[in-house]
Parts: C-alpha cells; sequence; structure tokens
C-alpha cells in the first residue's frame, strides 16, 4: 500500500492488441480526470519511454476528454503495442549483427520517475503482466489489467477480448456452415487461443460445430473420422470441425510456423493436417479456413466494451485507494482485486471437469478422445 498522493498517471498497452483496449484508456483516463489526476500514455508498450527518440522525442502522448472521445467501440489500441521490447529482455542490435538482451527495467522506473509519473496502468496479457510484477517490484506503482483474445490468464474469470473473437468465430461458422450443408463438405476451421482450448470451445459450441479439437484434450484423427462416418450414416453429409491453433495429436507436438528472421516461431498450421488427414481418411471434399488475426479485429462487443470500461475505471480506483502490484480482475458479477504474483506464471486452460465440457459431450461434440 502506499499512501503518496497521486498526481500523473500512465498507461501502458503492450502485447498483442485485443477489442477492448480503448475502452480501457477511455475509462483509465476518464475516472483519473475526474479525481484531478493527469495521464499520459506510453506509445507501444514502454518504447514510448525506452526509446522516445523513436517518436520525436514524443514517447508519451497526455491523454484528456477530448483525445479519448469516441474511442470505446474502436478495435486496436490509440497508443500502439508491441511484443518485443520487453524491458526486462531489451534488445541491442550489436555491430556483428546479433542481439543482445538487456535489462532496462530499472532505468524504465527511473525514466518514469523522472517523468513524475506517480504510478502506471499496465493493461496486457500474462507476458505484460510479468513484466508489470517485477516492475512493481522494482518500485513502481502498478496495477495491471488483464487483456486477451485467448481468455487464458489465471485469477479473472473473463479478459477483455475474447467475447468479441467468440462471437466473431461463431459468426464465420455460421456462414461456413451454409457452404458445408450446400455442397456436403467438411470445412475446418482454425482459431487462435495460443496453448488454451477457450476460443475454439466457445465458438465451436455456439457455431454447431460436431468436432472442437483444443489443446486440453489431445486428438485421435481416426477418432475423429469414425465420429464423421458415424454422422454420415445417419445422413449428416456435412460436417464443421473447429480445431484451436494449439490442439495437437495423442503423443504429438503443437504444430508450429517458422516466424521471420529474429522473430519467435508461431503457433498454426493445425488446421491444415487436420483438413487434410480427414480428406484423406473419408474421402470427402474438405476446406480449410483459418481465422488467424481476424479474430483480434473489429469493434469489441458490447459485454467486452463494458468489462473494459469497468477494469479502467478499477484500476484507477485501485491506485486511489494506495494499492499496488495488483491485477483487476472479473468475478461475475464484481469487479475485485488479485495480487498480480498470482495472475502471472500460470495458464488457465479449459477445464476438463467444466460443466461446458460436460455439455459438448451431452450435446454429441467429438473432441477426438
Ligand atoms: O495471444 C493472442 C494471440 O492472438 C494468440 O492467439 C496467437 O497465438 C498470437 O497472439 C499471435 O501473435 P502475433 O500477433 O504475434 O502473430
Amino acid at each position: 500500500m502506499s499512501s503518496s498522493p497521486i498526481r500523473r498517471i500512465a498507461i501502458s498497452t503492450g502485447g498483442g492488441d485485443a477489442p477492448g483496449l480503448n475502452a480501457v484508456i477511455r475509462a483509465t483516463v476518464l475516472a483519473a480526470e475526474n479525481r484531478g489526476w493527469e495521464c499520459w500514455g506510453v506509445r507501444d508498450g514502454y518504447q514510448g519511454v525506452l526509446a522516445p527518440e523513436q517518436y520525436g522525442g514524443e514517447g508519451l502522448v497526455r491523454l484528456n476528454r477530448a483525445r479519448v472521445s469516441g474511442i470505446a467501440h474502436l478495435g486496436g489500441t490509440i497508443l500502439g503495442t508491441t511484443n518485443h521490447g520487453d524491458p526486462l529482455r531489451y534488445p541491442v542490435n550489436q555491430p556483428d549483427g546479433s542481439v543482445r538482451e538487456v535489462d532496462r527495467g530499472d532505468e524504465l522506473v527511473a525514466r518514469l520517475r523522472g517523468l513524475d509519473i506517480d504510478a502506471m496502468v499496465a493493461v496486457g496479457g500474462d507476458g505484460s503482466l510479468a513484466i508489470a510484477y517485477e516492475l512493481a517490484k522494482r518500485g513502481l506503482r502498478v496495477v495491471g489489467v488483464p487483456k486477451t483474445i485467448d481468455n487464458d490468464l489465471e485469477r479473472t474469470f473473463m479478459t477483455f477480448g475474447f467475447d468479441t473473437a467468440v462471437s466473431f468465430a461463431t459468426e464465420c461458422l455460421d456462414r461456413l456452415h451454409a457452404t458445408a450443408s450446400s455442397h456436403h463438405r467438411l470445412m475446418v476451421v482454425e482459431v487462435m487461443g495460443r496453448n488454451a482450448g477457450w476460443i475454439a470451445l466457445h465458438a465451436g459450441m455456439a457455431g454447431n460445430a460436431a468436432v472442437i479439437l483444443i489443446p486440453e484434450i489431445p486428438f485421435e484423427i481416426g477418432r475423429v473420422a469414425d465420429h464423421i462416418r458415424r454422422r454420415e450414416k445417419k445422413g449428416r453429409l456435412y460436417t464443421l470441425v473447429v480445431v484451436a491453433e494449439g490442439a495437437k495429436p495423442v503423443g504429438g507436438a503443437v504444430t508450429m510456423q517458422g516466424g521471420a528472421p529474429g522473430q519467435a516461431d508461431r503457433l498454426g498450421g493445425i488446421g491444415e493436417i487436420v483438413g487434410r488427414d480427414l480428406e484423406a481418411l473419408i474421402g470427402r471434399e474438405t476446406r480449410i479456413s483459418v481465422l488467424g488475426h481476424l479474430l483480434r479485429g473489429g469493434s469489441p462487443t458490447s459485454f467486452d466494451r463494458l468489462v473494459a470500461l469497468r477494469f479502467g475505471a478499477a484500476a484507477v480506483r485501485a491506485l486511489e485507494a494506495g494499492h499496488s502490484s495488483v491485477m483487476v480482475s472479473l468475478e461475475p458479477p464484481h469487479v475485485r482485486y488479485q495480487p498480480l504474483e498470482a495472475a502471472v506464471g500460470r495458464m488457465k486452460v479449459v477445464s476438463l471437469a467444466s460443466d461446458t465440457v460436460a455439455t459438448a459431450r451431452d450435446l454429441g461434440i467429438c473432441f477426438g478422445d
């Protein structure tokens, strides 16, 4: 707890964008202004502080009521974001072309202090919140706000961005349903979600998929094929198959795509493999769609907007109450605070004992197990 008064706060958005980020920014700024605090936005995660020269010296932007007017419904983040430039492992190019990682965490905290920033609202997923936790240990007053379309963050019922991603994936499944049923085809849809199956499970159920493959339940392709054959015997000559990008066969590994030079490998490609294998096993024409980053864009649903607005305002209330190193969290119907330490370092995956999975099984949905 810190009792020193706050006059000026900053907000940063880090990691992959998610619908609702701008709503968090708006609520944070308005709640801060209503308390007479100044609010500044850091450009591109922490880049605006660590490399202000990239922004002509304007690495922080003053955020006020006018600047955040009419943004709550917009996807992306007006501040920009990055999944590079971790201040604790900051990449520095070496003369020989290699990259060395240096810890600039203390420097970041000192620079923020030099800018008279009293506290930080850090909006991000597990990576950004782990950084926020470390910065808090080094003396920064910080409140985290959980964001990710993947919904894989511990200690919050839901992250904002997830509902928008699920809604869009469901709409895509509805559209694909038309072609699947008209052409009697197998339609395989790969969705994001990293190593958690939340998007696949929720969208697959809402969108009438007969097969849902998620990382939490390694699949056997033969069992999936058997399930589709049984459907066909009953006259259902088309099938929607939803595959989470992190889904893997029993005893197998997740499928990765090689990143560009200097970038990490990314998940992706399992939809193609599942589609090709099923076409060979069933002998039915198959099409594969990868929704990818389409799931991250677009206008946040009203649910995500409201959660994001509540999170932004709650972050300011937490700072006002003297909290630091906490994350706002949704515990329906409440927004509460959780220690950052407890929220990072563990992934929230689909519980096989959940009623959602039980419901899917009751509906006859096949998980390939
Ligand atoms: O964490 C959000 C997410 O969209 C994941 O679902 C996906 O695996 C990853 O980010 C993609 O990251 P990038 O935008 O770097 O390709």
